[in-house]
C-alpha cells in the first residue's frame, strides 16, 4: 500500500520505539520521511535524519526548515518525543515536573508552532491529507497509580489535541492523537531494568490490559499512519486509542 505517496513527514522521537515504527511504516507507504530526534542513531534507513532536542525552539525551528529543505513541503508532522516519570504528586519536585512538561507538552507546541506556517501552504495542494499527530496516552484518560506528573502531561497533550484541531480545521490541517497503552519499546524496557522484580512488573503491565499483552510499536504505527492518510481526511479532533481494550473495556 502506497497511500503515503508524495507526502513529506516529520517524526520527532523518531530514532526509537514508537516513533521509529512510525517513520518505517510511513516511508513504506510511500511517504519521504525526516526524523527529528537527540540522538538519530536509531532513525530507519532512508529517512533524513536530523539532531534536534524538541526543548531548543532554535533546534525545532531549524530542523523544520532542513525538512522541508530537503523536501519542498511538508504534509505530515508526528510528534512523538517524550519521556517518562513515575510517582506520585509527592515524589516528583517543580525541577521534574518542569522538565517533563518541557518535553512532553512544550515540545509539541514547538514542533507545531513551526510547521503550522508549511502545514498551511501544503494543505491547498493536498486537501485532507495534512495533518498533525500526537503520541498522547492512555494515561491522559485513565486514572493510573504513580503516574501523575507523567498522566498530567499527557492529558495537556489531549487538550492541545482538540484544541488545535478547532484552531485549524478551516485551514483543511487536520490535528489528532494517539492514545497507546503500555507498548513493548526501549522505554518499557527501561523501566523494567530499574524494577526490583522485572518479571513481576511485566507480568502486572501486561494485566492492566485486558488482552493481557503489551501493545507493539507496529500496532500503534499502523494508527498513526492511518490518521495520516487521506482515508482519514474527515476525521479531526479524535483520540486513537490502541491500547489492548484497555479504555472501553
Ligand atoms: P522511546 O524512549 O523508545 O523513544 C522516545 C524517543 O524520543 C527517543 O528516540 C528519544 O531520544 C526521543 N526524545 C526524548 N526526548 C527528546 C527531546 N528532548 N528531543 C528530541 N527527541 C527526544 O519511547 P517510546 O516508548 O517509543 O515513546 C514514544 C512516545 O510514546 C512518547 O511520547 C511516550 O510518552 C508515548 N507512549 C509510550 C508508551 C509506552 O508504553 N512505550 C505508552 C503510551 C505513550
Amino acid at each position: 500500500m502506497r497511500d503515503l505517496a508524495g507526502l513529506n513527514a516529520l517524526v520527532t522521537g523518531g530514532a526509537s520505539g514508537i516513533g521509529a515504527a512510525v517513520a518505517a511504516e510511513l516511508l513504506r507507504r510511500g511517504a519521504r520521511v525526516a526524523v527529528l530526534d537527540l540522538d538519530t542513531r536509531g532513525a530507519p534507513d532512508g529517512t533524513l535524519a536530523l539532531a534536534a532536542d524538541v526543548t531548543s525552539d532554535a533546534d525545532v525551528r531549524d530542523a523544520v526548515a532542513a525538512a522541508v529543505g530537503e523536501f519542498g513541503a511538508l504534509h505530515t508532522v508526528v510528534s512523538n518525543a517524550g519521556i517518562g516519570a513515575v510517582g506520585t504528586v509527592e515524589d516528583n519536585g517543580d525541577d521534574e515536573w518542569r522538565r517533563v512538561l518541557d518535553v512532553n507538552v512544550l515540545g509539541m507546541v514547538r514542533t507545531a508552532r513551526h510547521a503550522l506556517p508549511h502545514l498551511r501552504r501544503a494543505a491547498a495542494d493536498r486537501p485532507g491529507a495534512v495533518s498533525v499527530t500526537h503520541t498522547c496516552s492512555i494515561a491522559a484518560t485513565a486514572g493510573l497509580p504513580r503516574r501523575a506528573l507523567y498522566s498530567a502531561s499527557k492529558g495537556a497533550v489531549l487538550s492541545l489535541t482538540l484544541a488545535m484541531a478547532a484552531d485549524h480545521v478551516r485551514e483543511g490541517i487536520r490535528v489528532n492523537c494517539v492514545n497507546p497503552g503500555t507498548a513493548d519499546t526501549p522505554w518499557v524496557g527501561r523501566l523494567l531494568d530499574r524494577a526490583d522484580d522485572p518479571v513481576a512488573e511485566r507480568a502486572a503491565l501486561e494485566a492492566r490490559q485486558p488482552m493481557g499483552r503489551l501493545v507493539s510499536a507496529a500496532e500503534v504505527a499502523a494508527a498513526v499512519a492511518y490518521l495520516a492518510s487521506p482515508a482519514a481526511a474527515a476525521v479531526t479532533g479524535t483520540a486513537l486509542a490502541v491500547d489492548g481494550g484497555m479504555q472501553g473495556l
